[in-house]
């Protein structure tokens, strides 16, 4: 079985389902440990609370990314959590060169929105404001671009008239729960192959 590792900051209802899959077995991949640069998450105490190893990782003085010291910091607890793939949950940082090296394609995202369609912050309330009828969510791996790597799955949801960003966001988390451990089980199984930017099923 593979070695998975989720870094998230916050509330973790991505984590917790990946975690809920686990153990249900529908998610074929070992959690070796979640790692947060936010002492206070909830994310990990979900973590503790299912008996997984839940790290805190002091991320520096920078406020949306890390300095390559302490970047390097992740890299190396990782590496010695032997883990073959990194899962972003609400990481609230843009990841730079040590981690996007020491894992190249092997680091995911999940995004609230249909990218290329409103990547970064707030992405529901963009949606809104655009006046878009469907959104959803995209798992897609990490590169240096933000929010621009090659997409692995998305799953579209409707915007209803009386959406609020709160009312959306809600909608479209419960596509990202079930997409997520969809898309780490395909990348996991290696039946797949990358044909420019298009992951293509092999199996
Ligand atoms: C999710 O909407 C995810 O798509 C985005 O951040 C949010 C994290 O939520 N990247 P949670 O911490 O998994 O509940």
């Amino acid at each position: 079985m593979k070695n998975i590792a989720v870094l998230a900051s916050g509330r973790g209802s991505n984590l917790e389902a990946i975690i809920k899959n686990i153990e249900k077995g529908t998610l074929q991949a070992n959690l070796a440990c979640v790692i947060s640069d936010n002492k206070d998450a909830r994310a990990l105490q979900i973590t503790r609370d299912h008996g997984f190893k839940a790290l805190y990782l002091d991320p520096g003085p920078k406020k949306t990314w890390l300095l390559p010291e302490f970047e390097e910091n992740y890299v190396k607890t990782l590496q010695e959590h032997n883990v073959d793939l990194v899962c972003l949950a609400g990481f609230m940082r843009i990841i730079k060169k040590p981690l996007l090296e020491a894992f190249k394609g092997r680091i995911l995202n999940i995004h609230p929105a249909l990218l290329p369609s409103f990547p970064g912050l707030e992405v529901q309330k963009k949606a809104l404001e655009y006046g878009v009828r469907f959104s959803g969510c995209t798992v897609h791996f990490v590169t240096e671009d933000v929010d621009a790597g090659p997409i692995i799955t998305q799953a579209v949801v409707p915007v209803l008239d009386d959406d609020t960003p709160d009312t959306l966001a809600a909608r479209i988390l419960k596509e990202e729960h079930r997409i997520y451990t969809e898309a780490i089980n395909i990348i996991l199984s290696g039946k797949y192959k990358i044909e420019g930017r298009r992951i293509i099923r092999t199996g």
